[in-house]
């Protein structure tokens, strides 16, 4: 198994939810993080040691924060070995209800952010030798369940072909990708959801930081390509 030793992951979204736990848990397993957050001024440092950790702006919506980000983890770290492509919205739009600009927007966060992010950083991943990508994809990337945002749905079933396509990208350097497909996980992102899973029987955020950094010991023989955790009881996921 690999360990953290010098190693560098970039975390997107990393200021609350699911991102945020997986940058503590990752920070306390010693790691050296490079954080993209939207608002850097707003970021809670605690449980950051700041030797180690990078928090840098980066913004799905603007394109070039994404090459920015990656060129300023290079150059304070001089090396990339991960990437966690985590930052995601959920809106709402199907085909009777919601303004079609939600695809827009829904695509450029979810899927053209996390497209740009790994063409940016694969140079540095594949210099590494064991560079990995985890895409935070989504049960919703692997079926339609009625009720769920058609938008939605789509950008997570295009996070599952973005990670076939960085596993081609990569291979031969020693790059892994995955595609991390969670059920209901606790955070913002599902509140106030009709019908959705209920609280007490959702997934922890510590649960897939715990996942992230399990993937992220496997060595360059045991490549996960997707790994779903379901809450629920469905036919083969
Ligand atoms: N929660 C679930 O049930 C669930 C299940 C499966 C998969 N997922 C996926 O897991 C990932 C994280 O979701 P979460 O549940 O942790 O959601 P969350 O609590 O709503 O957090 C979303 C994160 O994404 C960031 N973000 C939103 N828009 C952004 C943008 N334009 N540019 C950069 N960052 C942006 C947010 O930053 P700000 O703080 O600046 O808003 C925040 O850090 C998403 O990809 C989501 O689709 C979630």
């Amino acid at each position: 198994m690999l360990e953290p030793g010098e190693r560098v992951v970039m975390i997107s979204g990393a200021s609350r939810g699911i991102g945020r736990a997986i940058a503590l848990r990752l920070a306390g397993e010693g790691y050296r993080l490079s954080l993209g957050v939207r608002d850097v001024a707003r970021f809670d440092a605690r449980g950051f040691a700041p030797d180690a950790t990078l928090v840098h702006p980066f913004d799905a919506l603007a394109p070039e924060t994404a090459a920015a980000w990656v060129a300023a983890t290079a150059d304070r770290f001089g090396r990339i070995d991960g990437l966690v492509n985590n930052a995601g919205i959920l809106a709402q739009l199907d085909f009777s209800s919601g303004d079609e600009a939600v695809l827009d927007t829904v695509w450029a966060v979810n899927v053209k952010a996390p497209f740009r992010l790994i063409r940016h950083a694969l140079p540095h991943l594949a210099q590494a030798g064991n560079g990995r990508i985890i895409n935070i994809a989504s049960t919703d990337g692997k079926r339609y369940r009625p009720g769920v945002s058609v938008a939605y749905t789509m950008s997570k079933h295009a996070v599952m072909a973005l990670t076939q396509a960085a596993r081609f990208a990569g291979w031969e350097q020693g790059v892994r990708a995955t595609a991390l497909c969670p059920g209901a996980v606790d955070t913002d992102l599902i509140a106030g959801i009709p019908g959705v899973t209920p609280r007490q029987d959702r997934i922890a955020p510590d649960t897939i930081a715990e996942t992230v950094a399990f993937l992220l010991r496997l060595p360059n023989s045991s490549s996960v390509a997707e790994l779903v955790m379901n809450t629920r009881l469905e036919t083969l996921i």
